[in-house]
C-alpha cells in the first residue's frame, strides 16, 4: 500500500493541533495526504500553509460549535477526528486547593471538549457509515498521580470510558471510535519545564529527566516519547490499514505503566 497517499481525500481535524503532539499529528495526516484542519486559542508559531487554522477556545461550548459549523460548512464533511487537545493547568497542594473552578476548567477541555465535538460531527460520519474518532487520553486515566493533576487523571479516565461506550453505540453504523494513551512526551513545553527544573537545581537537563522519570515508577525505555512517535501511531489507526480496530486502547509509553 502506498502510505504516502493512504488518506488521500479524507478530511480531518486535529485540536489543540498547533503544538506538540496535536502538531506532529497534524503533519502526519498531511503526510498521509489528507486535507487537514487545526484548532487551538492561538495562531501556530510554526506556519505551514497546508494546515488550515481555526481560532477556537474548545473548552467552551460556543468554540466547539464554531468549529464543527466552520469544518462542515468549508468541507461539506469530516472523515477523521483526532480529539488531541488536553490540558492541567490546575495548582499543586492536593485536594484541599483545588476550586469548583479548577475541576471545571479541567473537565470542560479534557472531558466535554470531545464530548461535543463527537456529537457535532457524528450525524453525518453515521449517514456516510464512515468515519473514526481518536480520542488522546493519558496514562494518568490508568496511573493516577496524585497532587496537582488530580482533575486532569480523573478526566481522562472518563475520556477512556466514554471511548469505550461510544464504540459500542456508533461501530455498528460505520464509525470507528478509539483511545490513545500516551506516556510523558517529549514536546516543547516538557523541554522547557524540563530546562526550567535543571535550572532552579543547577542540575544538567539530563538529570533533570533522569528525575521526572524517577517520580513516574521509570521509564522502561529510558526516555519520554518523541511526538512524531505518537503521531505515527495515529497515523496508522486512522488509516485503512487499522479497519478492523474499535472499541480499543493504546497505550504508548515506553513500558512505564507496570501492569499488563
Ligand atoms: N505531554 C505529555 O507528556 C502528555 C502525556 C500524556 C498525555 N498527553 C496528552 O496528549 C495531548 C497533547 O498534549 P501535548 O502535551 O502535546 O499538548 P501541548 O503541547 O500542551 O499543546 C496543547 C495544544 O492544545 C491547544 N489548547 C490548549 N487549550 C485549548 C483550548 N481551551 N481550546 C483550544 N485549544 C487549546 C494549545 O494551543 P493554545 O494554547 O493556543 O490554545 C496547543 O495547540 C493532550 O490530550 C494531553 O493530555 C500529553
Amino acid at each position: 500500500m502506498d502510505y504516502q497517499n493512504e488518506l488521500s481525500g479524507k478530511v480531518a481535524l486535529v485540536t489543540g493541533g498547533t503544538k506538540g503532539a496535536g502538531r506532529a499529528i497534524a503533519e502526519r495526516l498531511l503526510q498521509a495526504g489528507a486535507t487537514v484542519i487545526i484548532a487551538a486559542r492561538n495562531a501556530p508559531e510554526k506556519e505551514n500553509s497546508k494546515l488550515h487554522f481555526i481560532p477556537s477556545d474548545l473548552s467552551k461550548a460556543e468554540g466547539t460549535q464554531k468549529v464543527v459549523s466552520e469544518v462542515l460548512s468549508a468541507y461539506g464533511r469530516l472523515d477523521i477526528l483526532v480529539n488531541n487537545l488536553g490540558s492541567s493547568t490546575t495548582p499543586a497542594g492536593g485536594f484541599t486547593a483545588l476550586s469548583d473552578e479548577d475541576w471545571e476548567s479541567t473537565l470542560q477541555a479534557n472531558l466535554l471538549a470531545p464530548v461535543r465535538l463527537d456529537r457535532g460531527f457524528l450525524p453525518q460520519m453515521i449517514d456516510r457509515k464512515n468515519g473514526v474518532i481518536i480520542h488522546i487520553a493519558s496514562i494518568q486515566g490508568i496511573l493516577p498521580l496524585y497532587d496537582s493533576t488530580l482533575p486532569y487523571a480523573a478526566a481522562k479516565a472518563g475520556l477512556r470510558n466514554y471511548s469505550k461506550s461510544l464504540s459500542n453505540e456508533v461501530s455498528p453504523k460505520g464509525v470507528r471510535v478509539l483511545t490513545v494513551s500516551p506516556g510523558w512526551i517529549n514536546t516543547g513545553a516538557s523541554k522547557a519545564w524540563l530546562a526550567e527544573i535543571a535550572r532552579n537545581a543547577n542540575s544538567t537537563v539530563e538529570e533533570a529527566q533522569q528525575g521526572v522519570m524517577q517520580a513516574l515508577g521509570g521509564i522502561p525505555y529510558g526516555r519520554p516519547a518523541e511526538p512524531e512517535e505518537v503521531a505515527e501511531l495515529v497515523g496508522f489507526l486512522v488509516s485503512p490499514r487499522a479497519s478492523y480496530l474499535s472499541g480499543t486502547e493504546y497505550v504508548i509509553d515506553g513500558g512505564t505503566v507496570p501492569t499488563i
